[in-house]
């Protein structure tokens, strides 16, 4: 069994760093850590739990040119169900719901609303 150091950075707000069991997911986490996350529905439906992957292993950035540079979520989680909420094109930019990811790798994530006010705010990217 592997645990994996995740950074979540809110925006605005405190910067943490929790030891996540690859069984757990990072909601699940950040509630046994005392850090307060959104969240809605806990299936992977309502995408208010969403972060965005900012970096894998703490060394590569991941941003629009994620793709050309072989990084995404999927290097980082793996999910215990479809992540319903997110349109392949949000996965392409590093939006995952924690609601349902559970660490493959260390990693930092953006999180909090304001990363789901990205994801509302913006329905043609
Ligand atoms: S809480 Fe609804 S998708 Fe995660």
């Amino acid at each position: 069994m592997s645990s994996y150091d995740v950074t979540l950075e809110r925006v605005g707000g405190p910067t943490r760093t929790i030891g996540i069991d690859e069984r757990e997911t990072v909601l699940e986490a950040a509630q046994r850590a005392g850090t307060p996350l959104p969240y809605g529905c806990r299936t992977g439906a309502c995408g208010t739990c969403v972060g965005r992957l900012l970096a894998v292993d703490g060394t590569a950035s991941v941003d629009a040119d994620a793709a050309e540079d072989g990084i995404d979520v999927a290097d980082a989680f793996a999910y215990r169900r479809e992540p319903r909420a997110l349109k392949p094109r949000h996965r392409d930019d590093g939006y995952v719901l924690l609601c349902i990811a559970t660490p493959e790798t260390a990693c930092r994530v953006a999180v909090g609303s304001q990363v789901q006010s990205e994801l509302v705010d913006n329905p043609w990217k």
